[in-house]
């Protein structure tokens, strides 16, 4: 038996922000656009919003001050900006970091308590309708219910998603992603492959969510070395976005699971891009849940383009990495042996990400995972 939800409209496609006017429209007529500190700015792509916004006759205000790795201070003065402004529609405008927070403002807002309650265990009541339209093919945020804040105090990163999280629709506009520059490309792209690859080994997998995955990671494979070499190339680019627009709907319901767990921790103690981490520890993540999940790893061989058996997954996985310059160890980002006892601490208490893992790890299982990437592949 397996269940299957997903309720987000989607409009996928070259050009696809101009239907944010209309489809706005339809859910409230005071937006909130949420965005991160000046790259959609920069390339036009907020003015073009807030003039299809007013043409559809839907008041918007900005605000523009989402950072990477968006913390719960973040979110909370985002809600109070909606709440000031009357608004009864968030829009997130951006990568993963503005559509996260885009969702939890929404929720809080609509509730009118901070999103530290939610993270400790808080039930929302109501969201206000949340618009996503991604710019960059990395998280996926824009089909599945997740969001990813920062305790800005502990440091501690935490995933949360609910039903009344998901967007009602979202725009995947692959113009918007022409303007990545490589290193994003690289680390946002191999985000995606491991959703794929997580939601794939993920116990909590089912057959259409590893229908997505496996897809998911094929177009990875096939695409992210040319948009990483050429930014204008947009038959790889609309090859990515969708890698992760499906990666997002196969971790929407398989969910990710130990390395997402083991990556969190960095980038929330360290502020490195979510992607940059999660390669550096792949390679020791993948030989850790090799034994737990054979089969599925000499199909994920096959898909990196080895010949289809388990332990050839290691190879394939590092040939990708090394393809976009993704090859590094954690001590590159700034982590060091010090850091290995808190990282497994927090990393340990991310019970749900535990739970989905294909192998059972225990704290030290962890700390060794950590060591183990300390140096690249
Ligand atoms: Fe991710």
């Amino acid at each position: 038996m397996f269940r299957h939800f997903n309720p987000v409209e989607l409009y996928f496609g070259s050009g696809t922000l101009e239907k944010a006017g209309g489809l706005a429209a339809r859910y409230g007529s005071r937006a909130l656009v949420v965005t991160g500190r000046s790259s959609m700015k920069k390339i036009g792509a907020l003015d073009r919003l807030l003039e299809v916004l007013e043409e559809a006759g839907v008041a918007a205000e900005v605000f523009g001050q989402v950072e990477p790795n968006p913390s719960f201070a973040t979110v909370d003065r985002g809600a109070q900006r909606a709440r000031d402004g009357a608004c009864d529609l968030v829009i997130g405008l951006g990568g993963g970091s503005p559509m996260d927070a885009a969702k939890a403002i929404a929720m809080c807002a609509a509730t009118g308590r901070p999103v530290a309650d939610f993270f400790a265990g808080g039930e929302p009541e109501d969201a206000l309708p949340v618009l996503e339209i991604a710019s960059t093919s990395g998280t996926g945020s824009e089909a599945d219910r997740y969001l990813v804040l920062t305790n800005q105090e502990t440091r501690e990163k935490q995933g949360w998603g609910h039903r009344l999280t998901y967007p009602r629709a979202s725009m995947v506009d692959v113009d918007l992603m022409r303007a990545m520059p490589p290193r994003l490309t690289a680390a946002t792209g191999l985000d995606v492959f491991f959703h794929g690859l997580e939601a794939y080994v993920s116990t909590a997998a089912t057959p259409l969510t590893e229908l997505y995955a496996v897809e998911a990671m094929r177009l990875v494979v096939e695409n992210l070395e040319a948009a990483y070499e050429d930014g204008e190339n947009m038959e790889a680019r609309t090859g990515m976005a969708w890698a992760s627009t499906l990666a997002g709907m196969a971790i929407d319901g398989g969910r990710t699971t130990l390395l997402h767990g083991l990556e969190h921790p960095v980038s929330g103690h360290l502020d490195v891009p979510h992607g940059e981490g999660l390669a550096a520890l792949s390679l020791a993540y993948l030989e850790f849940i090799l034994p737990a999940c054979p089969e599925k790893c000499a199909r994920i061989a096959w898909l990196l383009g080895e010949e289809q058996a388990a332990e050839n997954s290691i190879e394939g996985l590092r040939r990708l990495l090394q393809s976009v310059d993704m090859d590094g160890g954690l001590a590159e980002l700034g982590v060091t042996e010090e850091m290995v006892d808190r990282l497994a601490r927090d990393a340990g208490e991310a019970r749900r990400l535990l739970e989905t893992n294909p192998r059972p790890a225990s704290l030290e299982d962890i700390r060794r995972l950590y060591r183990q990437s300390l140096e690249g592949g």
